[in-house]
């Protein structure tokens, strides 16, 4: 798996519901602000994979996660 800087994450803040799930899969790249809202951190340091199955792992698919330099979109899929 490639290298996580090369991804683009998005957390849609109307679907997240504050469920934390994504904060325990891969703490070193999503934290919860002070509206119980996830964000992603500026230093994301998990690798692509932990971030990929964090974004399957959240109940509302609020995470979207794509390829930086080609655009492709790798979670959720249409
Ligand atoms: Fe929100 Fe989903 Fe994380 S609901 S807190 S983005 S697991």
């Amino acid at each position: 798996m490639g290298d996580a800087q090369s991804l683009k994450i998005t957390i849609d803040r109307d679907e997240c519901i504050g469920c934390e799930a994504c904060c325990s899969d891969a703490p070193g790249t999503f934290e919860m602000d002070d509206e119980d809202k996830a964000v992603v951190r500026s230093d994301y340091l998990d690798d692509q994979e932990t971030i990929l199955e964090a974004a399957r792992n959240c109940p509302v698919d609020a995470i979207i996660v794509e390829d930086k330099t080609s655009g492709q979109k790798l979670y959720p899929e249409d």
